[in-house]
């Protein structure tokens, strides 16, 4: 391992994540390994159009074919303003802004603006569906932290073949911390969105098959940014990687042969400060940002480890035992310097906070058999009933010994303890994602600050999407207290009930 420097003045805390040792020690993959040739796309930055103090975007989910590198293409794929995956959304806290989405397929979909605090109406969930030739024109103002965020489709059912066939992009938000951290910020160049996904080709078209396998679909193929074999140039001693894990049901232990990252954000915004981490698991949902280092004229490969998946009964044929390469780095002969990364707190950074003491109600949710709590996703029926202002515990639990990534809408939580101990440091950062290790009680500390709607609920659910689309979903409702008695019908869905 590379000796890193630690510059004076910079809270640079040095905690080593442990990997626990599979029990089994043979290495089987079922991951291909590609030449690693193809230079890394870039999702190019959507276009927006600012006016009357509203910057508006335009996303259109189309129909289009891709030539992935070493399959006998062109291969069948959706994308939004383009073939496959969409262009990254870019706005700033405060922001106003509106996104005109169009539904150019020959069925219905929708959009989701996964890890933003907005109106449920906006939300884009299951409740929000474009039916084919329609535009959808949500609209909000930006009002959380500096983050990486992406949208995808949440048709019910539907989620996972939307997202498989490449309806997927990514956000970022930008507010005052992170505009003015030591951090690369060059999007493109020393700042990369890398969204990593797995497929299956079959005659060199998307396969998405099961195959009995308990998390869903778990492709032999890994792409980046959709580059099968990325290949990405470096020409700055440090670059910052925006890692979103949008496969379906695969979870990545994403390291470096021989050096560390410093892990920076999680789904949420910035950690604290920077942690000094050996490798980073993601599970399907999740984002995180780590800074590298490059020496020059190196060439160096970011690979996927085997896995620590916790307790889970068959590793093996969850992809715990997968290891592979990801995305090639070529570093130029000269590199441009860049400092120990450091920000400051945002001017937010009070309002932000969370405050166990003020939790109002504590939750508990079971998953077991695709259902929470007993019950499946039923679009008419809400499941849970939050008032607004209100700071609440959620206690998670998976009750099987198989992967979940659980995930919530609407808000960003604290993980407060992992089984009653301290979380691990990826959880350390506010989070809207979280891989649950199977048996043990998650404790999660949420406030649903505003945006009351007694009819039209948010979703949280299992992120693994063959999960999701078979029930592993529940909604809730934020209401002002007054309006308890009042959840009825949205319009336009029958038959939506409440409980508590
Ligand atoms: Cu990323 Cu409910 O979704
Ligand atoms: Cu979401
Ligand atoms: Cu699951």
């Amino acid at each position: 391992m590379r000796l890193r420097r630690s510059a004076a003045g910079v809270a640079a805390v040095a905690v080593i994540v442990a990997v626990g040792v599979t029990a089994c020690g043979v290495s089987t993959t079922s991951v291909t390994e590609p030449e690693f040739t193809n230079e890394l796309a870039i999702p190019p930055l959507a276009d927006s159009t600012v006016e009357g103090g509203v910057r508006t975007f335009d996303l259109a989910a189309q129909r289009g074919s891709t030539d992935f590198a070493g399959q006998d293409g062109p291969t069948e794929t959706w994308g939004f303003n383009g073939a496959f995956l969409g262009p990254t959304l870019r706005a700033q806290r405060g922001e106003k802004i509106a996104v005109d989405v169009e539904n150019d397929l020959t069925e219905p979909t929708s959009v989701h603006w996964h890890g933003m605090h907005l109106p449920s109406k906006m939300d884009g969930g299951p409740h929000q569906m474009i039916d084919p030739g329609q535009t959808w024109k949500p609209h909000w103002t930006i009002d959380q932290p500096a983050a990486t965020l992406w949208y995808h489709p949440h048709p019910h059912g539907q989620t996972e073949d939307h997202v498989y066939k490449g309806l997927a992009g990514m956000v970022i938000l930008d507010d005052d911390a992170s505009q003015s951290a030591d951090l690369p910020y060059e999007y493109g160049v020393d700042d990369l969105p890398l969204i990593v996904q797995d497929r299956t080709f079959s005659d060199g078209q998307l396969e998405l098959t099961h195959d009995g396998a308990e998390p869903g679909m778990l492709g032999d193929t890994v792409m980046v940014n959709g580059t099968i074999g990325a290949v990405q140039e470096v020409t700055a001693e440090k670059v910052r990687l925006r890692l979103l894990n949008g496969s379906t049901a695969r979870t990545y232990a994403f390291e470096f042969p021989d050096r560390t990252m410093d892990l920076i954000a999680g789904d949420g915004g910035f950690l604290d400060e920077p942690v000094e981490i050996d490798r980073l698991r993601l599970a399907p949902g999740e984002r995180a940002e780590v800074v590298v280092d490059f020496a020059p004229g190196e060439t160096v490969r970011m690979r996927s480890a085997e896995v620590d998946l916790g307790g889970v009964a068959v590793p093996a044929t969850m992809g715990g035992h997968d290891s592979f390469d990801v995305l090639e780095f070529r570093a130029a002969e000269i590199l441009t310097p860049a400092p120990e990364p450091a920000w400051s707190r945002s001017s937010h950074a009070e309002e932000d906070g969370l405050d166990e003491a003020e939790a109002a109600t504590i939750r508990k949710f079971e998953l077991e058999e695709r259902e929470i709590n007993g019950e499946r996703m039923d679009m008419s029926r809400i499941d849970e009933v939050v008032h607004v202002g209100d700071t609440e515990v959620w206690v998670v639990r998976s009750k099987q010994p198989i992967p979940h990534s659980f995930h919530v809408h609407d808000v960003q939580f604290d993980v407060l303890s992992v089984d009653g101990e301290p979380p691990p440091v990826e959880m350390s950062g506010r989070k809207d994602t979280i891989y649950l290790e199977p048996n043990r009680d998650y404790r999660l500390l949420m406030r649903f600050e505003d945006y009351t709607d007694p009819h039209l609920p948010y979703m949280y659910h299992c992120h693994m999407l063959l999960h999701e689309d078979e029930g592993m979903m529940g909604q809730f409702v934020v209401i002002d207290p007054g309006q308890e008695g009042d959840v009825g019908m949205p319009a336009g869905h029958e038959g939506v009930g409440h409980e508590h």
